[in-house]
């Protein structure tokens, strides 16, 4: 992809993340999360956090993206854009310019499942605060050295 395309397409990648954020259903940890996925179709699949009273249940944003695109037969992406907040932060005047507190970078068990379908050289994982603040990475910064398919 050129520089300027990658720029303005993980842009639209956080926005679509962002606008998923009031979805995450948080009772429990009051900490929303939201995740937009590309895939190589250039289809965006949105996920978010869902809890659960039994707690090992619920499941992070991440992984709902992920695997609702599998289901839908996608197994090929390119990138992720991941935001997350404090629930008591979306009612706050930052939070409606699209400003977050902080970077949320993803959890290990949803970066292992990243490695399941993606090359950790080239897929790369967005953390945004906003559409204008974002920190890359490759999934192989963010998972070296990693367990995959391919030393079965
Ligand atoms: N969470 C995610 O959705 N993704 C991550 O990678 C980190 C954690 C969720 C799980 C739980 O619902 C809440 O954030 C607090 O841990």
């Amino acid at each position: 992809m050129a520089k300027n395309t990658e720029a303005k397409v993980y842009e639209e990648l956080t926005a679509a993340a962002l606008a998923k954020l009031t979805d995450s259903y948080v009772p429990y940890s009051h900490f929303n999360v939201a995740a937009a996925l590309l895939c190589r179709d250039g289809d965006i699949v949105t996920g978010i956090n869902i809890e659960n009273a039994a707690y090992g249940a619920g499941i992070c944003a991440e992984r709902t993206a992920i695997f609702k695109a599998v289901s839908e037969g996608k197994k090929d992406f390119e990138a992720i854009a991941v935001v997350g907040c404090r629930s008591e932060h979306l009612a706050t005047e930052e939070y409606k310019k699209g400003i977050l507190p902080d970077y949320c970078p993803p959890c290990g068990i949803c970066r292992q499942v990243m490695r399941e379908f993606t090359d950790p050289n080239s897929f790369k994982i967005i953390l945004a605060r906003s559409v204008e603040d974002l920190k890359i990475y490759t999934l192989e910064e963010l998972l070296v050295d990693s367990f995959g398919p391919e030393n079965l």
